[in-house]
C-alpha cells in the first residue's frame, strides 16, 4: 500500500501556491489525452484541481475515472485560466502518479451534471453523494444542525433523546410497526413525532428541551416526504405563544445568517389559517409573487348558467399580461392537478382588446362583464382564472394548486429570494378526507383557544387552536403549537374525536396520568430538518438532501430494503404471512 501522505487538498491549491511541490490524493473525475499530454480533473471533498501529466517525461499507470490515486507535482500557472473552477488558474505537473485503488467504471457521470435517472443515483448512491453539488448540500445541512445547537444552547435547552421502539403516537399517518419477539402478537410503533415524550419533559421539569428526531410515518410519498425523516424538536414551558414564535424567529435567522448569508427582517408576518386559504388557497402561501383569490359569487348571483347557479363557491384570481400566450392547452394541462383537489370546474377567460374572451363569456350579461373588469382591475393582456365548487376548501386548494403551478409557468417567482412567514390561528378540528370523521387539525393534544372551550362539544369545527406553521417558499417548514395541559380538556379533546373511555385508558392512560401530576403550561414546534435543508440549498426534492433515501414507492433502490425475511425469524416473533389473495 501507497504512503497516504497528502500536504494539500485539491480544492485549496491557488495562485499563492505557485513553483510548490505538493502531493494531493483524489477520485480521477475526467481525463483528456491529448497524446504526450494527459489532462486529470482530479476531485477530493474541496474540490477539483487539473494534473497535467507530460507522459513522454514520467511513468504513467493506466488511469480510468473514479481511480483514486495520488499525485506529487509542482504548482503552475495555466496559460488560459478555467473560469469554472476556484482552483482555475493553476495546474498540478505531475511528477508522480500513483494508484491507490482502481474503480470499475461507474455506471453514471459523477459531475454536478449528471445523466442518470433518480433511481440509478439511488442504486449507486455511495457514488452520487461523490457529486459536488451532492457533498454541498450536506455540508449544508451539516450547518444548520451546528447552528441549532449553538442557538438553542445558548438558550438553556438541553438536549434529551426519546425512544424509537415506543408506543403509537397519532400524528395523522399510519405507524411502523415491529413486532416484539418477547411479547408475541405486541408491536412497538416507531415514533411519527417525539411529541408525548417532549410532553412528558416538560412535565419532568426541564423547560426547555430540543432534540434532532428521527421520525417514521407510513404515508403517500411526495418530493418534500420521507416515510423516515429528521426534525429539530422544540418544547418550552412556561411561554406563551408569541414568546415561543420570537424565540423560533431568532433560530431562523441564526440559520439563515450563518448557512446562505441571507438577513431575515423580524419580525415575521403572521397570516391567520382562514386568510391563507381565502387568500392564497393554501395553508402554506408562497407570497412571493402576488396572486390573490377573490370571490365573484356575489357578481355572479343572479346568473342562471347551471355551472354559476348549482356552486356555492366562485372564485378567481388574476394573472398580469399572459392571455394571448395561454392556450386551450395550458388550462388542460393543469386538469389533473384539478381533479387531484377535486375542483372539477376552473375556466380561463381572457381579457384581450377590451372584450371578455373564453368559452364561459357567452353566458355573463354586460353589466356581470363589466363587474368582473373592474373587481380584477382588468388591463389588456390578463388572464382570469376561475373555479367553482360547493366545498369552499375544495375550491380554496383547487385554486390555490393551480396559482402555483401557473405562477412557476410564468416565472413570476424571483428566484434567490426567501419568503417566510408564519401561519396561525388554525382551527383545531377538521373533516377527514378519507373518512368524513372529526379528526384533529394538528394532534390531539393541541389547547383549543380559551374562548372557545365552551364551543367544543357543540361546535367543534368552529374552535381555534393555539398552533402555528412556519411556512417558507410555499413549504411548511415546521409547526407546533400550545399543549392542553389540563386533564379534564384532554379528556374532553378526546370524548369528542369519538374515542371511548376504553381507547383512552389504552392508547394514553399513561399520557394523561401524568397530567395529574402539576403540569407546567407548556407548547413548542418541530422544523423538518430535510425540508429546511433542502430549501436552502435551493432544490425542491427532498431525496437531494437525504444521504440514503426511500424512492417515491418507500422502497431503497442501494439494500433494496424492504425485503422478505427468513421463515424462522418469523417464527421467532410468531408471525404468520397470509397470503395476497386472501387479504
Ligand atoms: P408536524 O406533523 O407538522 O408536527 O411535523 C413537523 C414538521 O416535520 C416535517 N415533516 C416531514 N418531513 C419530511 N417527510 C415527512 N413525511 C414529514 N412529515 C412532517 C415538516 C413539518 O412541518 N409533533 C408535532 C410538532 C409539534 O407540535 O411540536 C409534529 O410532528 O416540515
Amino acid at each position: 500500500m501507497q504512503e497516504l501522505k497528502r500536504t494539500h487538498h485539491c480544492g485549496e491549491l491557488r495562485l499563492s501556491n505557485l513553483n510548490e511541490e505538493v502531493t494531493v490524493l483524489g477520485w480521477v473525475s475526467k481525463r483528456r489525452n491529448l497524446g504526450s499530454l494527459l489532462f486529470i480533473d482530479l476531485r477530493d471533498r474541496y474540490g477539483i484541481v487539473q494534473i497535467l501529466v507530460k507522459t513522454d517525461e514520467i511513468e504513467v499507470p493506466e488511469i480510468r475515472n473514479e481511480y483514486l490515486i495520488q499525485v506529487t507535482g509542482t504548482v503552475t500557472k495555466k496559460d488560459v485560466p478555467n473560469k469554472n473552477l476556484p482552483t482555475g488558474e493553476i495546474e498540478v505537473v505531475a511528477s508522480q502518479i500513483n494508484i491507490i485503488n482502481k474503480s470499475e467504471n461507474p455506471p453514471m457521470i459523477i459531475a454536478d451534471e449528471t445523466d442518470a435517472l433518480e433511481d440509478i443515483r439511488l442504486k449507486y448512491r455511495y457514488l452520487d453523494l461523490r457529486r459536488p453539488i451532492m457533498q454541498k448540500r450536506f455540508f449544508t445541512r451539516a450547518k444548520i444542525v451546528k447552528c441549532v445547537h449553538e442557538y438553542l444552547d445558548s438558550h438553556d435547552f438541553v438536549e434529551v433523546e426519546t425512544p424509537i421502539l415506543t408506543l403509537s403516537t397519532p400524528e395523522g399517518a399510519r405507524d411502523y410497526l415491529v413486532p416484539s419477539r418477547v411479547h408475541h402478537g405486541s408491536f412497538y410503533a416507531l415514533p411519527q413525532s417525539p411529541q408525548l415524550f417532549k410532553q412528558l419533559l416538560m412535565i419532568s421539569g426541564f423547560e426547555r428541551y430540543y432534540q434532532i428526531a428521527k421520525c417514521f410515518r407510513d404515508e403517500d410519498l411526495r418530493a418534500d416526504r420521507q416515510p423516515d425523516f429528521t426534525q429539530i424538536d422544540i418544547e418550552t414551558s412556561f411561554l406563551n405563544e408569541d414568546q415561543i414564535l420570537t424565540l423560533t424567529e431568532g433560530l431562523i435567522q441564526k440559520i439563515y445568517k450563518d448557512v446562505i448569508n441571507y438577513d431575515v427582517k423580524l419580525p415575521l408576518r403572521r397570516i391567520p389559517y382562514d386568510e391563507a386559504m381565502n387568500k392564497y388557497g393554501s395553508d402554506k402561501p408562497d407570497t412571493r409573487f402576488d396572486l390573490h383569490l377573490e370571490s365573484i359569487k356575489e357578481i355572479l348571483a343572479n346568473n342562471e348558467e347551471t355551472l354559476f347557479k348549482e356552486n356555492k363557491y366562485i372564485k378567481g384570481f388574476k394573472i398580469e399580461n399572459v392571455a394571448s400566450e395561454t392556450s386551450r392547452k395550458v388550462q388542460d394541462e393543469y386538469n389533473l392537478t384539478a381533479r387531484k383537489f377535486s375542483l372539477k370546474s376552473y375556466i380561463f377567460i381572457k381579457f384581450l382588446n377590451n372584450e371578455l374572451e373564453g368559452s364561459i363569456v357567452k353566458f355573463l350579461n354586460d353589466e356581470e362583464k363589466a363587474q368582473l373588469i373592474k373587481l380584477f382591475d382588468l388591463k389588456n393582456n390578463d388572464l382570469l382564472v376561475i373555479g367553482v365548487s360547493n366545498v369552499l376548501k375544495t375550491l380554496n386548494f383547487g385554486l390555490g394548486a393551480i396559482r402555483s403551478l401557473l405562477a412557476k409557468k410564468y416565472h413570476l417567482i424571483k428566484e434567490g429570494t426567501y419568503d417566510i412567514l408564519w401561519v396561525v390561528d388554525f382551527p383545531l378540528f377538521e373533516k377527514s378526507e378519507e373518512t368524513g370523521e372529526i379528526t384533529p387539525c394538528h394532534h390531539p393534544f393541541t389547547r383549543p383557544v380559551d374562548k372557545d372551550l365552551d364551543k367544543l362539544e357543540t361546535e367543534p369545527y368552529n374552535v381555534y387552536s393555539y398552533t402555528y406553521d412556519i411556512v417558507m417558499n410555499g413549504y411548511e417548514a415546521g409547526g407546533g403549537g400550545l399543549r392542553i395541559y389540563d386533564q379534564n380538556v384532554q379528556k374532553r379533546i378526546f370524548n369528542v374525536l369519538g374515542f371511548t373511555e376504553e381507547d383512552i385508558k389504552r392508547k394514553f392512560g399513561w399520557f394523561i396520568d401524568a397530567l395529574k401530576y402539576g403540569t407546567p403550561p407548556h407548547g413548542g414546534l418541530a422544523f423538518g430538518l430535510d425540508r429546511l435543508t433542502m430549501i436552502l440549498s435551493g432544490t425542491d426534492n427532498i431525496r437531494d438532501v437525504i444521504a440514503f433515501p426511500k424512492n417515491l414507492s418507500a422502497v431503497c433502490p442501494m439494500t433494496n430494503a424492504p425485503q422478505p425475511v427468513d421463515n424462522d425469524q418469523l417464527k421467532d416473533l410468531g408471525i404468520k404471512l397470509i397470503d395476497e389473495e386472501d387479504k
